[in-house]
């Protein structure tokens, strides 16, 4: 009889490139196991794309909208924006999202993602008043979708929050998750049946501190399990947007080198997607163990990072569809104590920092690292067994160019790289989404940093759009690949 190496290495050797299930298959030589990769792309691989409702919707006030956060900070304080800019007419996507939506039919996207703005449809964050033509202007939008052959994935919240819940805590304030869940109650109950993709939270890594990210946990899971009690009916998938750099040792040969990168990325990634996606859920271990022993040499009776109970572990385990990712850039890491006392920096003893040799975009934090990408998603395929993962953001920023060669290197690399990973190390990906449709306000960066496969010109009164050539880029290689996303082979 064959050696299982023998069984299991033939078939690859033939070029055989069917399977479409991942097996273990233990190998007695040299106790490890190996793994037979899935080696056909999946059928269906949808190709998306994104915006935001602050970055690109405009209309602050229209129409009975309430005040968010964003709001209020661009007028009161201007000079935190690099340009003094602000969101109050953005791309003017309120008024013309019809555009919007040609220019994503054009490219040959299958589906839009972006965000429902909280305070549109509830002013003052709560269900006691109701904003109706907030809530048309989203129906009129994802209808105009669907007519248009486009799947809608909605996020409910993208960083806006209502004032009047800043006002109360906000995050911090433990009432928020059923404020929360109220919202979420709401747009499940209006759009349910035509939204079959929904982000509940986007990044609460990018934005939360410690105490806020403990009840940004507690509302998605809220949100999920009450969509998979009473929503579940129309048959939709969802996640909550995780976002997460790629670590590499600083010397690969080095142990505690490798050691640092595997905390940097629980400490990053794992701080939200453990508590939902492990197979035991909460907080993962090594964030647990340095930052409550660092609470203790503190001289604190209690730890700086929350304890769930037994049952809120539960809650939070599990609630997922698929898992939602958006990537941009990778860190090199060693062992370091870095930042203030304490801190999450301090707490996680990484000094993480770019290699020389990566190339730069327009912002300062992303350099072009396609060889992360691949990295990150089998990273995720290991930690969490293998689960379905949707690539939601991942893009590149430059400024005021059409012609945005640096745009089609970045999205060629990122691209080659995802299909290694799927062709070659069996990572279930199953959709993609370039951030953004559009120019759009770049949060603190104002304008002065450009993500859009199509240039805004923020000057002209029309807002006028303008493709630029990463915009034909995207529509080339999607059409490539579309005898492959729609037979599976
Ligand atoms: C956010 C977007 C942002 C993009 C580029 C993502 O982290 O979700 O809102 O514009 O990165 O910075």
């Amino acid at each position: 009889m064959a050696s299982p190496t023998v069984i299991l290495l033939l078939p690859l050797a033939l070029g055989w490139l069917s399977s479409s299930v991942t097996t273990h298959v233990y190998d007695g030589s040299n106790s490890v196991f190996l793994v037979e990769r899935r080696r056909s792309l999946p059928k269906g691989f949808i190709f998306a794309t994104s915006t935001a409702a602050y970055q690109v919707e405009g209309a602050w006030n229209a129409s009975g909208k309430g005040e968010n956060i964003w709001d209020q900070m661009v007028h009161t304080n201007p000079g935190f924006i690099a340009d003094r800019s602000n969101g109050d007419t953005a791309c003017n996507s309120y008024n013309l999202y019809k555009d919007d939506i040609k220019l994503i039919k054009d490219l040959g996207f299958r589906m839009y993602r972006f965000s429902i703005s909280w305070s549109r449809v509830l002013p003052d964050g709560t269900t006691r008043q109701i904003n109706e033509p907030g809530l048309k202007y989203y129906d009129d939008l994802i209808n105009e979708l669907i007519s248009q052959g486009i799947e809608p994935m909605v996020t409910l919240y993208h960083w806006d929050l209502p004032v009047a819940l800043q006002n109360m805590g906000g995050w911090l304030n433990r009432t928020i998750v059923d404020y929360f869940q109220d919202y979420a109650d709401l747009i499940f109950a209006r759009f349910g049946s035509k939204v079959k993709w929904w982000i509940t939270i986007n990044e609460p890594f990018s934005i939360e501190t410690i105490w806020q990210g403990h009840n940004i946990l507690k509302a998605h899971a809220r949100a999920f399990r009450l969509y998979k009690a009473k929503y579940w009916h129309h048959g939709g998938k969802l996640s909550i947007s995780l976002d997460s750099t790629a670590a590499f040792p600083k010397n690969s040969s080095n142990e505690e080198d490798v050691r640092s990168c595997e905390r940097y990325m629980q400490f990053q990634l794992g701080w939200f997607a453990h508590p939902i996606f492990s197979t035991y859920g909460d907080y993962p271990a090594v964030m647990r163990d340095l930052i409550d022993n660092n609470s203790a040499r503190e001289g604190r009776n209690f730890s700086r990072l929350p304890y769930f109970t037994v049952k809120e572990i539960e809650q939070i385990r599990g609630t997922f569809d698929f898992f939602a990712l958006n990537h941009y850039s990778s860190r090199m890491c060693t062992n370091g104590k870095r930042g203030q006392s304490p801190s999450w920096s301090r707490d996680m003893e990484v000094y993480a920092y770019f290699n020389a040799s990566w190339p730069p975009s327009q912002s300062s934090w992303l350099k072009v690292v396609p060889e992360g990408f691949r990295k990150l998603l089998n990273w995720i395929n290991f930690e969490y067994n293998e689960p379905e993962i949707f690539v939601t953001e991942n893009g590149f920023s430059d400024y005021n160019v059409l012609d945005d060669q640096g745009r089609i290197n970045y999205l060629k690399g990122y691209l080659s790289e995802m299909e290694k990973a799927i062709y070659e190390d069996g990572c279930n990906v199953t959709g993609y989404t370039v951030w953004s449709v559009l120019d759009n306000f770049e949060w603190r960066a104002g304008y002065t940093e450009r993500f859009g496969l199509v240039h805004v010109d923020f000057e002209s009164p029309l807002k006028t759009r303008t493709k630029k050539a990463s915009a034909a880029f995207i529509k080339d290689y999607i059409e490539a690949n579309s005898a492959w996303i729609s037979t599976g082979s």
